[in-house]
């Protein structure tokens, strides 16, 4: 007979562990004591098949969590290539390596696969239409898990922020500490989500075979602008924050206006939802005061 912590092992690879997600689901693997490693490009480039499957194929995960991602919205505009090449490509060979060896797989994605139109949260199974190169490119990456395997979770979040990188929440403190009033958009309207909340879903998902898509994000919805008039005042910072339309602030990349993610799938599924946005942001800011010297790193 199998002992039932045998049953139970399982070994996991994370790919993007040294972004902002991966990081952090590294930690929270380590604290629950789940035989886990991190890869990131030091360890391989994505878009590069075969090497992708030989490290895969010589780890022998269970499961592949997988992070990594071009990430830079703006910056894909210029170069569509790169972008599609990595989001799209580097997960078909992430889908290739998972199938050799029997491995589930978690691909997170993104509220930017939506259009955007309306006011509605949009559910799993709504068309998706992205309206710039990277939602496009992570909806190449999702077509790629969906056509060829089933035994994966697609987890599309919004707005992340953690403590290994860059994001609004730090972008916010820094320009606060120094200027008096700040212009955010307001018509943008989403839900941040820290990777330490969405680090602890996915190691409860992955015991599991409750595969398919999932949205994952902290609960409540918010515009930037909002977003920015918390952080200021939980840092007790007396920056105003000036609420301007996306036509003001033009960028190269098109971004939803709606990006609202209905989250009730996950809690159908049995699943504990994720804090509020006030309790995940009170957590992170306490994060970044207790360790200076990741914060000065970004
Ligand atoms: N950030 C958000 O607001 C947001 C929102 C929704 C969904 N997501 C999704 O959530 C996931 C995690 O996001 P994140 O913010 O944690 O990302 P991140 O901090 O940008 O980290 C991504 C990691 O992937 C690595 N990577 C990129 N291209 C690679 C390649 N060709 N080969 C190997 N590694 C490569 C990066 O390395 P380099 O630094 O060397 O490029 C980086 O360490 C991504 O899939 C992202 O699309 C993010």
């Amino acid at each position: 007979m199998i002992p039932p912590e045998e049953e139970t092992v399982m070994r996991v690879l994370v790919t993007g562990c040294e972004g902002q997600l991966g990081f952090d689901l590294i930690r929270e693997l380590d604290s629950r004591q789940i035989p886990c490693r991190g890869v990131d490009r030091a360890d391989f480039d994505l878009t590069d098949g075969p090497a992708v499957l030989s490290y895969v194929q010589a780890y022998k995960p269970d499961v592949i969590v997988h992070c990594a991602a071009y990430t830079a919205v703006d910056r894909a505009e210029s170069e569509p290539e790169v972008c599609a090449e990595i989001n799209g490509m580097g997960t078909m060979n992430t889908v290739r390596a998972a199938l050799s060896v029997g491995a589930k797989l978690v691909y997170i994605s993104t509220d930017y696969v939506f259009s955007g139109a309306g006011t509605t949260p949009w559910k799993e199974d709504d068309p998706c239409a992205p309206l710039n190169i990277y939602g496009l490119s992570k909806l190449q990456g999702e077509t790629a898990v969906r056509s060829l395997m089933t035994r994966f979770f697609i987890l599309r979040t919004s707005w992340v922020f953690g403590l290994h990188g860059n994001n609004f929440v730090r972008t916010m403190l820094r320009l606060g500490r120094k200027q008096k009033e700040i212009s955010v958009v307001n018509d943008q309207i989403g839900s941040p989500t820290y990777t330490r909340d969405l680090a602890r879903i996915i190691c409860e998902m992955i015991p599991t075979e409750k595969f398919g898509i999932y949205h994952v994000t902290n609960e409540g919805y918010l515009s930037w602008a909002d977003f920015a008039r918390r952080i200021m005042a939980a840092e007790g910072l007396p920056c105003r924050i000036v609420p301007v339309p996306s036509e003001a602030y033009p960028t190269a990349a098109r971004r939803p206006l709606n990006s609202r993610l209905d989250g009730s799938r996950l809690r159908e599924a049995g699943f504990r939802p994720l804090p509020p946005v006030e309790d995940a942001l009170a957590r992170y800011l306490a994060e970044l005061e207790q360790n200076p010297s990741v914060t000065e790193r970004f």
